[in-house]
This record gives C-alpha cells, sequence and structure tokens, in this order.
C-alpha cells in the first residue's frame, strides 16, 4: 500500500504533553511530520466542536470544551509510510477496520494526555479527507501535492466553505457570496451571491457530496427540455477526492409555495400553478427523470409569478437508478425518513402522486380540479420502486417477520394490530420478489 496522509489534533487541554508527542512522532521509522501548527477557533468554540465532531456522533459541545478546552490547539498532518490496515475496537465496542498504526499512536498519546478525549487522530483515508478540509479549508489531494498555503485559522464548515467559494468558486465566476442557510441535514451550507452578474444560489455539501454533481446534472437536463420548470444550472465543482461538493443555480426571487399558502393563494395564482405543475408533470415523463422530493418547500415562485422546482439532489434518473453512497449506507433515510410518498410504501416514489397533493393544498379552482385530474389518469403509469440491495431486503425482511410474529402474539383484536398490519403491508409490497 502506498503512503498515506492523516492527522492528529492535540486540543488545548492535551497541549502539556505536546512536546513529548511531537518527539515521539518523529522518532518513528515509518512517519514523517508534514506539517504542525498552531489553529485557533474562529467563532464560539462549542459550535466549532459541534461542526467538526457533530456530524459522526451526537456531541454534548459545552462537555466537550470543558474536557478538551476552547483555546489554540496543535494540528499534526502525518504521513504513514508504510500503512497496514486491521480490526480494531471502537469507542462504542464494535470493530472497525483501522490504520494500525494510527491507531496505535493515538491510544499512546491519549494516555500520555490524561483522558480519552484530548487527542484526535484519524484512522483512515476518508477520516482524513474530511477532517483535514474541515480544519484547513484544504482539501485531501491538495495536501498530497505538498503543505498548502494561506490556511485560514477555523474549524466551522461555514469558515472552510468560505475558503472553497472565495477560491475555486472565483474561478468558475462566482462573486459576493453570504451564508445565508446552515447546518441543514445533508447539506453543509449555503451561500447567495453572483455569478456572471446573475443571482445566483450555490449548496455545499460534504456529506453527500455525490449528490450534489447528480442535482446539477438531473437539472440541466431538466432545464434543456424545459427551461420554465427550474432554475437555471449555472456550475458544479467537486474536489478531487471527490468528498465535497457545491452547486451553483439560478436563484428565484420567491417565496416558496409553503410561504405563499401560508399568506393565502388567489384564485388566479392558484390556476397559474395548476398550469405550472401540469408543465412540471410532463417535463418529468419525458426525461424519464423523478424528483421524488417534490412539495411545497421544494416550490419556489419566480419573479415572473411561475413554480420553479428546486432541490434535485435526491432525484434520479428511472433508466439508470444511482444513489448517493452516503444514502446508500443510511439504508434508514432512504426507506423510511426520506420522501414525500410514504403513504406509497418503503422505496416507492411517484412524482405525480406528490404533485396531486400539492394541487389539493391550492384553491379548488376549476383548472385546479382538471389538473389533480389529469395527474390522477396518468399517476399508476409514474410509479417507481427501487430495487433493494441485498442486506436491506434482508432487514426488510427480518422487520417483517418480526412484525408477522407480533401480530400473531397480539391477536386481531389488540389495538396495535392495524398499525402492525399498514407497516407489513408496505414492507411485503417493497420485498416482493
Ligand atoms: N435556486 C434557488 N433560488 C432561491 N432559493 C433557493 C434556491 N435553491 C435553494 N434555495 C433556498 O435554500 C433552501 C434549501 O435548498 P434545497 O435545495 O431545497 O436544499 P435541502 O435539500 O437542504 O432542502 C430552499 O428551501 C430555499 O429557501
Ligand atoms: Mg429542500
Amino acid at each position: 500500500m502506498s503512503a498515506e496522509l492523516h492527522l492528529f489534533v492535540l486540543w488545548e487541554k492535551a497541549r502539556f504533553a505536546e512536546r513529548r508527542i511531537l518527539d515521539d512522532l518523529r522518532s518513528q521509522a515509518k512517519i514523517e511530520v508534514v506539517d504542525a501548527r498552531e489553529m485557533e477557533f474562529r467563532g464560539d468554540p462549542a459550535e466549532s466542536f459541534t461542526a467538526f465532531y457533530g456530524p459522526r456522533k451526537p456531541l454534548d459541545a459545552a462537555l466537550k470544551v470543558k474536557k478538551c478546552g476552547g483555546g489554540r490547539f496543535l494540528v499534526v498532518v502525518v504521513r504513514d509510510l508504510e500503512p497496514s490496515y486491521a480490526r480494531r475496537l471502537a469507542r462504542e465496542g464494535k470493530y472497525y477496520t483501522a490504520n494500525e498504526r494510527m491507531y496505535d499512536l493515538k491510544e499512546k498519546y491519549r494516555k500520555w494526555a490524561g483522558r480519552r478525549h484530548r487527542v484526535h487522530g484519524t484512522t483512515d483515508t476518508g477520516e482524513f479527507a474530511r477532517d483535514v478540509f474541515l480544519l484547513t479549508g484544504r482539501t485531501a489531494a491538495e495536501w498530497e501535492r505538498g503543505v498548502p498555503g494561506g490556511i485560514a485559522l477555523n474549524i466551522p464548515a461555514k469558515a472552510s466553505w468560505r475558503t472553497v467559494v472565495d477560491t475555486v468558486g472565483a474561478d468558475l465566476g462566482l462573486s459576493d457570496c453570504r451564508v445565508v442557510l446552515e447546518g441543514k441535514y445533508i447539506n453543509d451550507v449555503f451561500f447567495e451571491g453572483r455569478f456572471k452578474g446573475r443571482d445566483a444560489m450555490v449548496k455545499c455539501s460534504s456529506k453527500c457530496a455525490w449528490s450534489v454533481g447528480n442535482e446539477f446534472r438531473l437539472a440541466k437536463r431538466m432545464f434543456a427540455e424545459s427551461p420554465g420548470v427550474v432554475p437555471e444550472p449555472l456550475a458544479e465543482w467537486t474536489s478531487e477526492d471527490g468528498r465535497m461538493a457545491f452547486t451553483v443555480a439560478e436563484r428565484v426571487a420567491g417565496p416558496s409555495l409553503t410561504d405563499l399558502l401560508r399568506r393565502g393563494v388567489s384564485d388566479g395564482e392558484a390556476d397559474r400553478f395548476a398550469a405550472d405543475i401540469l408543465n412540471l408533470a410532463s417535463a418529468l415523463k419525458r426525461t424519464g427523470i423523478l424528483h421524488r422530493d417534490l412539495f411545497a418547500d421544494n416550490l419556489l415562485v419566480g419573479a415572473d409569478g411561475h413554480l420553479r422546482a428546486i432541490d434535485w439532489q435526491l432525484s434520479i434518473d428511472r433508466a439508470d437508478y444511482r444513489e448517493d453512497p452516503w444514502v446508500v449506507r443510511n439504508w434508514k433515510f432512504r426507506y423510511v425518513v426520506f420522501g414525500v410518498n410514504r403513504e406509497l410504501g418503503l422505496g416507492v416514489w411517484n412524482d405525480f402522486h406528490a404533485l396531486g397533493k400539492v394541487l389539493a393544498l391550492l384553491p379548488q379552482t376549476e383548472a385546479v380540479v382538471k389538473a389533480s385530474e389529469r395527474l390522477a389518469a396518468e399517476e399508476r403509469g409514474m410509479t417507481f420502486a427501487a430495487p433493494p440491495d441485498r442486506a436491506t431486503w434482508l432487514k426488510l425482511r427480518l422487520y417483517a417477520l418480526s412484525l408477522r410474529l407480533q401480530m400473531l402474539v397480539k391477536g386481531r383484536r389488540h389495538r396495535k394490530y392495524a398499525q402492525l398490519e399498514r407497516r407489513l403491508r408496505t414492507i411485503t409490497g417493497y420485498c416482493r420478489d
């Protein structure tokens, strides 16, 4: 195996052992110290700890600050010249595959620094790529080429993305970016800015990076087919290691349909939206693209008063079904949490059905009723059921079995029987092979 980069973080309260740890690292035959730099939190340390550890495990950030310290810390980037991997025990009592040398060194330094959590270390290349980006705003690929210059002192994803949009983004044509939204579930941060003289929206993710590129590609196909139904996708960037990505789209003036419904929709607007929804539906049919997340939040009203569908991140091409690797790993997200068509069963999506639900929220003018009828007439043919992978299929089968047993034990009279039966129906519908 070729050499790989890793890092240690000695949080403030581990720094009394810093000299000893650095000396030890330098004396290791198979380790090269690439860079050691003092850094500090730019904003609130608790917030930064959440940004750093949060996505991986639930965190009591205040406690973390107390245990590790919120002052200056040391980041040491090292190169393991002969990496080897083995099964190691994780904190939660489970085994995982880790870089042995890094794992052992981390354990040793944690002993030296007293209390486990004062020292952080990476034990696989993916973890390094993510951490080094969050800490330095530079990608693993950039670090491979040498110690990058101009590293900002930061941790929060917001600050790291700031560096990326100010540098890579500027090369593409982005300017005047400001953060407008952050900490959403699968995206890190959203910027508003300008792209070659136009108002733009930038969406950044380090959790679901592939899906960001997916949004760009599929929205672009939609735009080519029917430019009125989707904001124009303008640019996309994915880091060389594929671990982070942003996409730039034309900014829609807004509001969202959700906001508008709160304010009240006039009959005239309802008629216009009914036509927009039919347009969108037919574009979806023609392209064979399935949005999968069509609801009032993801429909924005443009300056021209027409609806645009945003958020194509999890959309798919019927002919070439692909999911983001993160979504695949988090099977409950895919089959249970995510989706606006849960009533159709797990892993089953139908944009026409979803749009029908949106139409039902509007004033029922003649045009809206007609549009609903047209969608309903075609709905059956628009259903898409994801072919489950083997592991998920098995998990769902076991779940179905446990539901059957519960029904047997409880009996028909039990108040929960109907609920169990309903769940079983969705799952067995899904598990048909
Ligand atoms: N092209 C756009 N124009 C205007 N606002 C946008 C645009 N894209 C996203 N937004 C705003 O950002 C929010 C989140 O974007 P979205 O793509 O729906 O991501 P998420 O998957 O996190 O919901 C939207 O609800 C909307 O307020
Ligand atoms: Mg959304």
